[in-house]
């Protein structure tokens, strides 16, 4: 470990929260994320089937008598507990507007620090981090757990993105702590977002890793396309998923239109294979993967798809990587 990153990684150890009195479950957006509770409808139906399939033989008698009991405790106690209800919703309502508020305060200190500049090196590390999944061996995911794991080559340049995002985890950590994980996967999304790209809701409450994930869980830039096919179905990707997020190559400096626009050129520019020209800078258009998605005819398909359909690419982009900022994630309470 080179000082400066050994420097990094202490001081970016030394901030990581600990989650140790989680109270609440609800994560923020809260709506499609809480358990509903179960209607009184469902509840009664029971009794209200029993009344129509009383039979001769004791065994549904007894089932029908036992749920006429049950039946009328219910209404009894129906009045009492519909307050109840009430009052857990309400403790819904309120937990989720807490949610809402530190998802805002987040936000508002990644804004502060990420510029349409920063923003590659900020995405990069959402799928530095999320990207080690392993799904059969139950490995890696979006865990933090990139701030141990700064000194490995696939990571290289990421201390640079991890602490720009560091002086914004600093402010809402003296407000409350929030996870390297947590911090990362909003950073990508709000890094999308001021770039032109989607608005990515990210749910809060990934609890952070106390060690690195193991090793050899990215996809080398050197690989084919079934080689890249293969290593995100180990994650829980599709050949799709794999084209939508490999999209997020549209920002940064590999020639895929203005590096700080986040939009469908990086697909228009793979139709085109600029790196078949004969000589000239188009070759350099890419990395070795791009080229290899780029020569695959089930990958074609939504290249073409996207770079004809850019809302198609947005809205495909933004669920991919909800399932990559929640891959592995051990959340908090759960
Ligand atoms: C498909 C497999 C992938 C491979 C092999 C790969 C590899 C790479 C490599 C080698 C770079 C260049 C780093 C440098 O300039 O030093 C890069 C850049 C980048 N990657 Fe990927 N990547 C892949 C997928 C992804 C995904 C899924 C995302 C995010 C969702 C992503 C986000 C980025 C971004 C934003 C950059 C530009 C960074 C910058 O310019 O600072 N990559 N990637």
């Amino acid at each position: 470990m080179t000082s400066s990153s050994a420097n990094l990684s202490s001081s970016l150890f030394s901030s990581s929260p600990t989650f140790s009195s989680p109270k609440l479950n609800f994560k923020f957006p809260s709506v499609s994320q809480r358990p509903s509770l179960p209607t009184v409808e469902s509840r009664v139906t029971p009794f209200i089937a029993c009344s129509s399939t009383i039979s001769k033989s004791s065994g549904p008698i007894r089932h029908c008598s036992l749920s006429r009991r049950r039946g009328l405790a219910f209404t009894t106690t129906l009045p009492f507990l519909l307050p109840l209800y009430e009052f857990v919703d309400n403790v819904g309502a309120i937990a989720a507007e807490s949610d809402q508020t530190d998802y805002l305060r987040i936000k508002e200190e990644i804004s502060k620090v990420v510029t349409k500049g920063k923003a590659a090196g900020v995405l990069r590390l959402v799928f530095h981090d999320g990207g080690t999944f392993h799904m059969a061996e139950n490995s890696g995911g979006m865990n933090g757990s990139i701030v141990f794991e700064l000194e490995r080559p696939e990571n290289a340049g990421l201390n640079k993105s991890l602490k720009v995002l560091e002086k914004a985890k600093k402010e809402v950590d003296a407000i409350k702590p929030v996870s390297w994980a947590d911090m990362i996967a909003v950073g990508g999304a709000e890094a999308v977002a001021i770039c032109g790209g989607p608005k990515i809701p990210v749910a809060l409450g990934r609890l952070d890793s106390a060690e690195p994930d193991p090793e050899g869980k990215l996809p080398q830039e050197s690989l084919d396309a079934a080689g890249l096919k293969q290593c995100f179905q180990r994650k829980g990707f599709s050949t799709q998923e794999l084209v939508a997020l490999s999209g997020a190559h549209t920002l940064g400096s590999k020639g895929f239109g203005s590096p700080v626009a986040f939009d469908n050129t990086y697909f228009k520019i793979l139709l085109q294979k600029p790196w078949k020209s004969s000589g000239g800078m188009s070759t350099m258009i890419g990395l070795p993967s791009d080229h290899a998605i780029g020569e695959d005819d089930e990958c074609l398909r939504w290249i073409t798809k996207y770079a004809d359909d850019q809302n198609m690419f947005f809205e495909d982009f933004k669920n991919a990587y909800i399932k990559l900022v929640n891959s592995g994630v051990r959340w908090k309470n759960m």
